[in-house]
């Protein structure tokens, strides 16, 4: 995809008059605005529908930028290290002298912040001088947009602007890991879980004392119909989509396919638009064929879980 410059410096333009705009990330597209500016992050809220209670993740360029806003340990850095940018989000301690509207966080000292590694969202980041709030670039409640054309199926003309950046490449939520205390994972996400864990094992971790911190967004509410989902299921009934992760060799119109091959990194990335196609498709009922629950078939159950629950995405 070539980069259309005047694009980013439109987006750049909308950012800096505190205006939401929709960029792409490499795990699913945000609704970004000014993490700095009260008027520009209320916006967020209203345009999602998104209750005040629930925290917004805040992105960054790269470690110097953050160190303005965050306190920061050597697990952190090691994680930075080691996985930076990309589909991880760490919640740390908001410094004092920070910045950051209280809106973002909700007025807690911890912050959720993240580095992502979408080439076109770098150049912005790099750029601006100050951090972006994004959350989903969805309605509270309804699932999250992977191009540019979710963005405009969800909000219609209501955003300004959303920057195309093709699909995204992981198609599933960052991975969110609480740096308080001991590390401890709150949503399974980009990057599994196994390998984050084991990464910290091996490096000196002098973090024992658990702090338990609370992710808002998980809360088990349940929300408008979505569609009533199955899963682990072997054989659909005619009236299901068929939410299949490898071929099978009967062809029928119910069939959607994730991967032919089980790659789970494939499944992931597909995962949201297979959601919003059976949606548009109509269908009044979803069957899942059972998805290894291994590396990010984790995240992908997780959600697929929660959906089936009616609980509520954010
Ligand atoms: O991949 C992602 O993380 C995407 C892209 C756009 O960066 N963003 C995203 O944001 O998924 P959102 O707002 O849809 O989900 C963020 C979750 C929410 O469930 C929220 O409750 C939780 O992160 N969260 C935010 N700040 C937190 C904090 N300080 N402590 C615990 N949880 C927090
Ligand atoms: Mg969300």
């Amino acid at each position: 995809m070539k980069i259309n410059d005047s694009n980013i410096k439109k987006t750049i333009k909308y950012l800096n008059n505190d205006e939401c705009v929709a960029i792409p990330t490499e795990t699913v597209y945000g609704l970004a605005a000014n993490a700095y500016s009260k008027n520009a992050v209320s916006k967020i809220f209203k345009l999602k529908k998104r209750p005040r209670s629930n925290p917004l993740i805040v992105h960054y360029h790269n470690i110097n930028q953050l160190k303005k806003d965050c306190e920061l340990n050597s697990v952190f850095r090691r994680l930075y290290k080691k996985f930076c940018p990309g589909a991880i989000s760490f919640v740390l301690k908001l410094k004092k002298t920070s910045k950051i509207s209280k809106i973002v966080t909700n007025n807690s000292n911890l912050v959720a912040v993240r580095f992502p590694s979408h080439h076109l969202t770098r150049k912005i980041l790099k750029e601006i001088d100050y951090p972006l709030a994004a959350p989903s670039a969805n309605i509270s409640s309804s699932i999250s947009p992977v191009s540019k054309q979710d963005v405009i199926d969800e909000f219609g003309n209501k955003i300004k602007f959303v920057l195309e950046g093709g699909s995204s490449k992981v198609g599933l939520e960052s991975t969110i890991i609480n740096l308080v205390g001991k590390p401890n994972i709150l949503r399974l996400g980009g990057i599994d879980s196994k390998t984050i864990y084991k990464f910290i094992k091996s490096s000196k971790n002098n973090q024992k004392k658990e702090v338990n911190v609370k992710m808002p967004g998980s809360r088990k509410l349940h929300y408008s119909p979505g569609i009533p989902m199955r899963l682990n299921v072997k054989k659909n009934n005619y009236d299901e989509a068929f939410i299949l992760i490898k071929k099978r060799k009967k062809k029928n119109k119910n069939y959607f396919y994730l991967s032919k091959t089980k790659n789970l990194k494939e499944a992931a990335k597909n995962l949201y638009k297979t959601l919003r196609k059976i949606k548009k498709n109509r269908y009044k009922k979803i069957a899942v064929e059972k998805i290894p629950n291994v590396q990010i078939g984790e995240a992908i159950n997780d959600r697929l879980l929660r959906a089936s629950k009616n609980e509520k995405f954010n």
